[in-house]
């Protein structure tokens, strides 16, 4: 499936829906047209904070950050029946991987290599969104992500385009459904529109330098497949590529967003991105910042208000033509028509106190298919579950680092703990000792930096869940029992937005914490809790197995549980490099060759990742045989060796070993397939080898293939198997 040709829920505005359009546009004030590009924030659960405005016609949407259904309807209400024009109100959220029932974090899903399970986990945010009064999510994510540095790697797909792209489609086939009018679905918005996860340093908000074709062939395709999957909106990104602020690259914004890839929808700016324009340096003063961006193609203001104070002047002095005015409130209105806003049915009431059972055990589902199993000497799974097991960490009992970052309407009441469910599933007369152990941070300053020649101690002491030192009495319990969990990490707001880190290392005193415990000799199993590729060589050298269970959300325990106990069997395969160290960064499998590769390593370290892209371990042993290509197909034999079932996520890498526009990486992922196999038990997968599983996209927005030579893998992960070589229509 190439993602660029999907066309799920592509729907242009109906010839009713333009008239409706252009009578209301014939009715309306500029006062009234400059409203539908502004957005306000709920900041207040008040009504009263914003009523006036909303009768007044000069705010057309807002992020629903407080007050839920409630204020969502009054406000609606106000806007329907007591403004002018009663144009409804476009209300937007940030339901990210979840929206009151919490999933994994995304870049945890994308592991999981099942696009499906985006659009059903998609679904129930979708439901649960429009019930509580939400329209509009700002999501899913598609920015590619190779820096773990950079806190927003968490809300993901991982470092590969292709993958990546599926996971979009996927996540807008859920959130949309076939018509977002309906009570239980919402419009999406892809995001960060373009390149906001090659932030240099991997430092939030800062500048990008992405060539071209880099830009073509890695950070524009996600996007590419959101729209061509039909998603009604876009949010352009904070940082600037090339100097030119997101919010005001025409290029981007008009030029391959609607010339190229015909988008109808409408564009809204980050927050405040419009008057940010004005910092980089780029715009003058908030009339040039209003003007650039909307004559980029950027169609709403999020919450900086620049539009509604200096649009008006603009459109009196000419600068900005009431046409420009109007194309941009078109969109807007057309994604208004589109949700039914207009005349909209009574979604379903909002979750209550308990969460649905099909959120539940979705929930559980995704948690499970995320974890990716690194290491297992052979511990796992837990045959008989030792009789003494001491539970050792932080996370083990901490409901609210389970929900990872953007989960504002997340409940940590939802959420069942890794020590919860141990209790619920160890056999009777098993003893489970849970000590804390440290931690998750020390009380000491957040950040300490030299500002302007001074040292300026920035941010609140660090959070601390616990300030008895109780290193020593996890040892003691580590010494008493046959077997040591230990759930180690990194805190849940260390990732998401302006999350960034220097050190990929566990928090606080925790290494400390698994060196003390790891003295005593004891077996131990290591789960990992963090939102972006860590850095654990001491962990990995001592553990007997290693876990990564990310952020899981709020089926943590049971999912865990279920892994530790072999009662699932992990399938998860890594989606984003994880470095060696972190003097690597940035380092990612579809990198170019280079003209040396044979001298590509530092002096003080090779170049390659601890883990690899595509990588995890199963419970199965998989053999792969008779690999083959005949030109148009590759094909492969898998057998489960082992003693287990399993599942096994084939992997199709190509290499065009010569390319016109420029040297393309030594590897591109452009296929997998999961396959499930009982001991014993072989499979032949076959991938037919198209023009797009083959072909780039040019300078010029173009798809191309050539006929060159190329190499083919089919292997377990980006780092292993041999290449076979065939050249294109020989
Ligand atoms: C934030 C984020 C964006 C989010 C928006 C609204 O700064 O960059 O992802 O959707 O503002 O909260």
């Amino acid at each position: 499936m190439n993602p660029s040709q999907i066309n799920i829920h592509k729907k242009n505005p109906s010839a009713e829906d333009s008239k409706q359009i252009d009578d209301l546009l014939s009715q309306m004030t500029l006062e009234e047209k400059i409203g539908q590009l502004t957005q306000g924030h709920i900041d207040s659960d008040a009504p009263e904070s914003f009523e006036q405005e909303v009768r007044d016609g000069i705010v057309g949407s807002y992020i629903l950050n407080q007050g839920g259904r409630a204020l969502a309807d009054t406000l609606q209400k106000t806007a329907t029946t007591d403004s002018r024009l009663e144009i409804p109100l476009l209300l937007g959220f940030d339901t990210i991987h979840g929206y009151r029932t919490v999933f994994p974090i995304s870049l945890a899903l994308s592991c999981a290599w099942e696009p499906e399970l985006y659009e059903r986990s998609q679904t129930i945010a979708a439901r649960e969104s429009r019930a509580d009064g939400v329209h509009w999510v700002f999501g899913p994510m598609c920015d590619i992500a190779r820096d773990p540095r950079w806190g927003r790697v968490s809300e993901s797909c991982g470092e590969d385009p292709y993958l990546a792209s599926l996971c979009v489609v996927a996540s807008v086939s859920g959130l949309q459904g076939s018509d977002i009018s309906a009570p239980n679905r919402v419009a999406a918005c892809l995001k960060h529109f373009v390149g906001y996860g090659a932030s240099i340093g991997g430092r939030d908000y800062n500048a990008t330098e992405i060539p071209v074709f880099t830009m073509r062939n890695l950070h524009l395709l996600p996007f590419r497949a959101g729209i061509a999957a039909g998603a009604a909106t876009v949010m352009s990104a904070f940082n600037a590529n090339d100097g030119i602020p997101a919010v005001c690259d025409r290029t981007a914004l008009t030029d391959i967003l609607r010339s190229e890839w015909g988008f109808e929808g409408f564009v809204v700016s980050d927050w405040d991105a419009v008057r940010e324009s004005i910092s980089w340096g780029y715009n003058a003063d908030e009339t040039e910042a209003a003007q650039r961006a909307l004559n980029a193609g950027n169609d709403m203001d999020m919450v900086s208000r620049i539009f509604q104070a200096n649009l008006p002047a603009l459109v009196k002095d000419g600068s900005v033509t009431i046409s420009e005015i109007d194309t941009a409130v078109r969109r807007i209105l057309g994604v208004k028509l589109r949700l039914g806003l207009f005349d909209e049915t009574a979604a379903p009431l909002p979750v209550g106190k308990k969460l649905p059972s099909d959120a539940i055990e979705l929930a559980r589902e995704c948690a499970t298919r995320s974890m990716v199993l690194l290491e297992n000497d052979g511990v796992l799974p837990l045959k008989s579950p030792p009789a003494d097991i001491a539970l050792i960490g932080p996370f083990s009992t901490d409901p609210v680092e389970m929900l990872g970052a953007w989960t504002l309407k997340g409940l940590p009441e939802d959420v069942i703990t890794l020590d919860v469910a141990l209790r619920d599933s160890l056999p009777p007369g098993s003893i489970l000792n849970t000590v804390t152990g440290c931690p998750i941070l020390e009380e000491k300053e957040r950040t300490s930096t030299l500002t302007n020649g001074k040292i300026v101690t920035v941010g609140s002491a660090e959070k601390t869940n616990d300030t008895s030192d109780s290193i020593v009495e996890a040892v003691e319990a580590a010494k008493n029992s046959d077997l040591v969990i230990m759930t180690l990490g990194e805190p849940a707001d260390w990732s998401g937005e302006n999350a960034c880190r220097t050190s990929l290392r566990v928090s606080g005193r925790q290494q400390e914490l698994f060196d003390a415990v790891a003295a005593t000799g004891k077996p131990i199993i290591v789960i990992l809790f963090c939102g972006r590729p860590l850095v654990f060589p001491e962990i990995t050298q001592r553990a007997s197995a290693v876990l990564m269970a990310w952020h899981p959300g709020v089926q943590a325990g049971p999912a865990i549980a279920d892994i530790l106990l072999g009662i699932e069997s992990p399938s998860a395969r890594l989606t984003m490099s994880f470095p060696t160290d972190e003097g690597q960064l940035p380092v990612y499998y579809n990198r170019l060759k280079t003209g040396r590769s044979w001298a590509a390593d530092y002096r003080d370290m090779t170049r390659e990742p601890a883990y690899p892209f595509g990588y995890g371990l199963t419970y199965a042993s998989f053999v792969y045989s008779s690999i083959s290509c005949d030109g148009n197909h590759a094909s492969v034999t898998i057998t489960n060796q082992g003693k287990r079932p399993g599942i096994e996520t084939v992997q199709l890498y190509i290499r065009a070993l010569s390319c016109s526009e420029g040297a393309r990486p030594e590897k591109e992922l452009r296929g997998f397939q999961r396959v499930e196999l009982e001991p014993d038990e072989s499979k032949k997968i076959t991938f037919a080898l198209t023009d797009e599983t083959l072909g780039f996209t040019a300078r010029d927005g173009t798809e191309r293939v050539e006929d060159v030579s190329y190499y083919i893998w089919i292997s377990p992960d980006s780092a292993s198997g041999d290449e076979i070589t065939f050249k294109k229509n020989s």
